[in-house]
């Protein structure tokens, strides 16, 4: 596993972050989840992201559980807040960061995370009253650094010239089928010391080519599941799954899986600290891990443009 610094912090995280967006407290058994975490600390993933909102809390509780063991130093630990909890608590007031990250340390069973991020922008809260709240949680020392997700540019240059913004993370969508983000978020986030934690790299599963045109979704995947299928198939358009077809000959002629591509192209960018990946099964850990430090080389990175347009 190869490691990059994130942003202008002193957090040294692996290029394959592990998530928890409906997996884990949700999903996916609990053995499994356990034996995916364990892989991926074996693997020597460090980077570990969640969000309250994950499964009603359980995701951050099932970590608090499974890290419990492990020295406290050894992991980086990556939560959010904004979206409604079950008790009705969201958004970026002062008073829900006071309430949201005491609850988040609470289920997680730790005094400070490393990384708090907003999950989206409040526009009903004045930024200046959640930076406010953010920078007393780092002065308290429940949070060593600040992220974001999803925010504009416009929303960063505002966030950024108050006192106390130590933001040093974004947390776009970011994949071969997702590329909003590249033009203007990049470069500006790159000149502020902010690095790219990207979600959905693998596009929920598509870019490991498992789906196929005409075909029903294979049982025991995300878009066959209840639990987890519901933002999914929104994605599984008939031209995504076209471009992944195309992409079975770049991955094949590299000796590469379809989902390794698709990680090492995330990581082609340097201002992509890390692919938060989603796994379901020990395996999969395995074979996304193996994607760090795979460098594509140009003729493949044209190939790929190619196949995607
Ligand atoms: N900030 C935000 O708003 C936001 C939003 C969404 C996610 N996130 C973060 O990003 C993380 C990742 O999101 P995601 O789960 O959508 O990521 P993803 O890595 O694009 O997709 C993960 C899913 O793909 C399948 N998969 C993964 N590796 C595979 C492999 N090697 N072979 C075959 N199938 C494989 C698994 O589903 P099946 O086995 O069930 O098919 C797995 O659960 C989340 O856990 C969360 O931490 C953040």
């Amino acid at each position: 596993m190869r490691y990059r610094m994130l942003g202008g912090s002193d957090l040294r995280v692996s290029e394959i972050c592990l998530g928890s967006w409906l997996t884990y407290g949700g999903g996916v058994s609990r053995a499994q989840a356990e034996a995916c975490v364990s892989r991926a600390f074996d693997l020597g993933v460090n980077f570990i992201d969640t969000a309250n909102v994950y499964s009603g809390g359980a995701a951050e509780r099932f970590l608090g559980e499974v890290l419990r063991g492990r020295p406290r130093d050894s992991y980086v630990l990556a939560t959010k807040l904004f979206f409604p909890m079950p008790d009705g608590g969201r958004g970026l007031s002062a008073q829900q960061v006071r309430t949201q990250l005491d609850a988040s340390l609470k289920r997680l069973g730790v005094d400070h995370v490393d990384l708090y991020q907003c999950h989206r922008w409040d526009s009903e809260v004045p930024v200046a009253e959640t930076v406010g709240a953010l920078d007393e949680a780092v002065r308290q020392g429940k949070v060593r650094w600040l992220g974001f997700s999803e925010w504009n540019p416009g929303h960063i240059r505002a966030a950024l010239a108050l006192p106390g913004a130590r933001f040093v993370s974004s947390q776009p969508q970011y994949s071969m089928l997702h590329r909003d983000w590249e033009r203007e978020v990049f470069p500006l986030c790159a000149r502020e010391g902010i690095g790219q934690i990207v979600w959905s790299p693998l596009a929920q599963g598509i870019l490991t080519g498992k789906y196929r045109a005409g075909e029903a979704p294979p049982a025991g995947s995300r878009a066959a599941s209840q639990a987890m299928g519901t933002f999914i198939h929104s994605r599984l358009t008939p031209e995504n799954l076209a471009r992944v077809e195309r992409l079975r000959p770049v991955a094949a002629e590299l000796g590469l899986s379809l989902a390794q591509l698709a990680l090492a192209w995330v990581l082609r960018r340097p201002e992509v600290t890390s692919a938060i990946i989603g796994a379901t099964r020990p395996e999969q850990v395995e074979e996304n891990a193996r994607a760090s430090g795979v460098i594509l080389p140009p003729e493949a990175l044209e190939r790929i443009e190619r196949a995607l347009a």
